[in-house]
Parts: C-alpha cells; structure tokens; sequence
C-alpha cells in the first residue's frame, strides 16, 4: 500500500508508543513507525505481551499494527524513510555533575539529534514530544544545523499531556493539543503539517499554536500546577488530622468554587509518576539559572511538601503501631504510583517500603499489574520482602495493611475476611482514602485515614 505520510517516533516508551498508535489509528494511510534503542522493548511492543499496561492499549495496537503501525530497532534507516520524526526519548533528572538532581539529563536527547543528522539525506520535520528545558529546540536546530549540505530541519514543539491509566483516553479526546514553533515561513509550514495531522480527530478550537519557547515551558508549569494542587491539598490534611476537620468534606467545599475546579483535590501518600517531581526540579533548575531564586524556590517547596507527606505517613504507622515496626508483617496493597499502570517510577511505595524495612518490619507487596517493576525497584534493598498478587492471602498473618495505590479493587475487597485473617489488632492505614473506613472501624480494625480524624480504639 502506498502511504500518504511516514511518521517515525524515536523512544518507543510509555508516551511515544501510546501517541504514535493513537496517530496510526486516526490515520490509517499514514504509515507510522516507532523505534527503540532498546531490542527488549520493541519486541515486546511486537508481541502479545505489551510492555506498557494502559487500558484500550492492546485493543488499538492490535488493530493497527502490521497494517500502517510497526516497531522497529533499525533507527538508521528509519530516519532515512521518514521526513517527519517525533523525538520521545527519556530525559531524567541529571545524577552527575553541573546540575545534580535538578536539572534535566539531555544525554537521551543529544544522542537523538546527532543521529537523526547523520542519517538525513532529505529535510524533516523534528519535533520534541520529550518534556525538556525551555529553550532545548535552539540546542537541537543548532546540532541539525551543525552539518554539510543543503538539507534543512524544521524543529517543533509539541509537549505530551497524557497521563498513565487514562491514555487512551487522554490522547483521543485531549483537553488541547499544543504545538510550538519558530513564527518564520518554514516553521510555519512546519507548524500546519503537524496541525493537519491532528485535525484528523481533534476539533480546531482544540489545537493550540504558540511561539516554541512558551510550548516548551507550557509543559513544565501544566505539571507543576497539577502537583502544586496534590500538596497543597496535602499539606491541608496534616491540619485537619490536628485539628478534627476532615479533608475530603474541605476538598469538596473548597472545589466546587469554580474558579477553583474539583479535579486534583485527592489527598493521599503524595504524588509519584516519572515526571512531577522531575518537571518541578528541573523549572527550580531553569529559575535559578534565570537568577529567580524566589520563584526556584516557591516551587521547590511543592516537592518538599511531598517528600514531607511520605515522612508522615510512615511516622504515623510507627507511632499507632506502638513505636515499633520490628518483626510486624505489614502488607502494602498496590505499588504502581497510580491506579491503571504499572508504572512504579517515583512510586511512593517505594520510599515507604524502604522506611518501613528500616524499621525492620516485614513487608509484603500486592498488585495486579506492577508486582514485576516493583522486584526490580526493591532488588538492591536488603530485608524481609515478599510479593504477592492475590491481595487476601498477601494480608493474612499481617498486623497491618497500608493502602498505596487507588486500585478500584481495593475498595471492594471483603473487609471482614481479611480482619479475620490477620493479626489483632489489625490496622488499615488508607493512604488513599479509598475504603468505607466506618465500616471497617465496626469490622474491628483501628483505621488511620489520610486528613480525616483516626477510627481508633486503642
Ligand atoms: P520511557 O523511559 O518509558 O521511554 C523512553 C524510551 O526512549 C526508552 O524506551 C528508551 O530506550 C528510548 N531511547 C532513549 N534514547 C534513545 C535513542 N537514542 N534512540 C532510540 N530510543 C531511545 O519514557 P516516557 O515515560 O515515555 O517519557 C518520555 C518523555 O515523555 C519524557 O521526556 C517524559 O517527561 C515525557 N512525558 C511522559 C509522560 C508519562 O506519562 N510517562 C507524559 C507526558 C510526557
Ligand atoms: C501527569 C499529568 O497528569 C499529565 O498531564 C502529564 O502529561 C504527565 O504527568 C507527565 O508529564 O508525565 P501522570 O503522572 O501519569 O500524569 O498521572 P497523574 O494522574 O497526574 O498522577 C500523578 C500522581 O499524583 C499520582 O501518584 C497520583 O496518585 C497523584 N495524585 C493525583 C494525587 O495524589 N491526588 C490527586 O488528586 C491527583
């Protein structure tokens, strides 16, 4: 079949594989290829078994795949065919020198450049689906212009706002699709082939253009904004565990102002993810480097209020578990860092296990999807550790459990069936506030909510 257009993805991760089945779905004469330098990856991703769990995933890649969607490693080539290329590789945080856990690693993304130039021999299209540093896109034109020849390179900014477990969702019906570019005649021309390229199932109004440098920074402050609300409703339910208030009834006061909005108002055991908290500290990073310690700082605290309500957390288990955690089997229930993933990158459950292994518990660890990441997590710690998916025989014979992730599942679970399998007294610890804790207080338990005043009889 002739194809009208061939896109390629470079970095066939949890966002640049979900988008690019997304495109080859909408536009099945596109011929739309992602590679990956990692070989395990794409074969999974050629498999039945899929290296990212998402719901709606399996269902769309197997529609399309082999038909106008293919995985590959051969990058080379691939750069050769394709004239409009997505750059979706990972940008960590920096481990090492200039910038240490701050600013963003760009090693991924340098390499990315320095191939797609030396494999050229047609002009292209680059655009950053990658969330990186304001001002990246001028690094990468310079690298593109860095070369022999006539061959010129547009470069493009077009930040990614899915979110894990909603994907699908979020990459069909996105609340706005923004693309960045140079405002000069090519960039511009640049600019509309990506936007015809959504336009195929995202309504107008919804694609948003804007110069590169505000798409770049557009990405960094919509996810700073997005763990600004998660700590500070987190920072509120430290108050209202002192002071007798419970924090769902004020989250829901407090949202239904609508100027305020409802949405990210869950307090919990802080946020995880692979992005937030790397996003926030990287635009700490770029304010200091602007010479803004002020504003560094401001957001700086987001993280901090994060870290602080993991410490919380785990110091609230030590204290109602009377001051020591030697010796008492604890199970944690879910340890991807949201429901619908098995995502475990920047999971509070693994500071917490780490905490409660310190404290020489033994800890026990459920999941449906993310039992597997989680071993790799933990493979290093030392301790008593155990997995196990089926949440009943995970808690039986513990002394407590502690909710981490809000799988639905867990709201369902036969609260009575597990009091009578564990140890007493029994504790629950909802680090989600996702279970009816009153009528887990009537079964027996002591139930120790997050923001709410503790079911407790002891
Ligand atoms: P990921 O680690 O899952 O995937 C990145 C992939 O890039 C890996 O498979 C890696 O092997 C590959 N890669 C690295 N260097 C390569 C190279 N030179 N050539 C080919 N492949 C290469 O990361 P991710 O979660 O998909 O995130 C990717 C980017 O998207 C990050 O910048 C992230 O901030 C951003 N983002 C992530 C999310 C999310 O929900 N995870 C959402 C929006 C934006
Ligand atoms: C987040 C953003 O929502 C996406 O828009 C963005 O594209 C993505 O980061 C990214 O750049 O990586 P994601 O991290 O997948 O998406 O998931 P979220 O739903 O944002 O949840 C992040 C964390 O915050 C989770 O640990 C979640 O449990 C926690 N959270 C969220 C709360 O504790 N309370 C809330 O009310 C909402």
């Amino acid at each position: 079949m002739k194809f009208k257009k061939k896109i390629l993805c470079i970095g066939a991760g949890y966002v640049g594989a979900p988008s690019m089945v997304m495109i080859a779905c909408k536009c099945p004469d596109y011929k739309v290829t992602v590679v990956d330098i990692n070989h395990q990856r794409i074969d999974a991703w050629n498999s039945d078994q899929l290296p990212v769990y998402e719901p709606g995933l399996d269902e769309i890649v197997q529609k399309t795949r082999g038909q106008n969607l293919f995985f590959s490693t051969d990058i080379e080539n691939q750069i050769k065919e394709n004239d409009i290329i997505f750059v979706c590789v990972n940008t960590p945080t920096k481990t090492f020198g200039a910038g240490a856990g701050m600013a963003a690693d760009l090693q991924y993304w340098e390499k990315t450049a320095r191939q797609i130039l030396e494999n050229s021999q047609s002009s292209k299209i680059v655009i950053e689906k990658s969330t990186l540093p304001i001002k990246t896109a001028l690094a990468m034109e310079r690298i593109l212009a860095s070369g022999k020849g006539d061959i010129t390179f547009d470069v493009l900014s077009n930040p990614e706002f899915m979110a894990e477990g909603t994907a699908i969702d979020d990459l069909e019906n996105p609340d706005r699709v923004l693309i960045g570019s140079r405002e000069t005649k090519s960039g511009l021309k640049a600019r509309s082939q990506l936007v015809d390229i959504y336009a195929r199932w995202v309504s107008p109004e919804k694609i948003i253009t804007a110069n590169i440098w505000s798409a770049e920074l557009s990405k960094l402050v919509a996810n700073a904004f997005l763990a600004q609300r998660v700590s500070s409703i987190n920072s509120i339910s430290a108050l209202c565990e002192k002071a007798d208030a419970d924090i769902s009834e004020v989250a829901r006061a407090v949202g239904m102002d609508s100027r305020i909005g409802s949405k990210f108002l869950k307090a919990g055991i802080g946020f995880g993810g692979s992005c937030f908290k790397k996003d926030i500290l990287n635009l700490v990073y770029l304010c200091h480097f602007y010479g803004l310690p002020e504003v560094a700082d401001y957001w700086e605290n987001v993280v901090k209020i994060n870290e602080y309500q993991q410490d919380r957390f785990i110091a609230n288990i030590l204290q109602s578990m009377f001051n020591t955690l030697a010796g008492k089997k604890i199970c944690l229930l879910g340890f991807a860092f949201k429901a619908d993933t098995g995502d475990t990158r920047e999971s509070p459950a693994i500071h917490i296990t780490r905490k409660l292994l310190a404290e020489h518990a033994e800890v026990v660890i459920s999941d449906p999807k993310a039992l597997g990441n989680a071993a790799i997590d933990l493979a290093q710690d030392g301790g008593q550790i155990s997995y196990v998916e089926d949440p009943y025989r995970a808690v039986a014979g513990c002394h407590a459990l502690a909710i981490m992730t809000d799988w639905d599942l867990y709201r369902r679970l036969d609260y009575r069936k597990i009091y009578k399998s564990m140890i007493k007294p029994a504790f629950i610890f909802d680090g989600r506030n996702i279970i009816d804790q009153q009528k887990c207080f009537e079964i027996g338990f002591n139930v120790f909510p997050i923001g709410k005043p503790a079911l407790s009889r002891l």
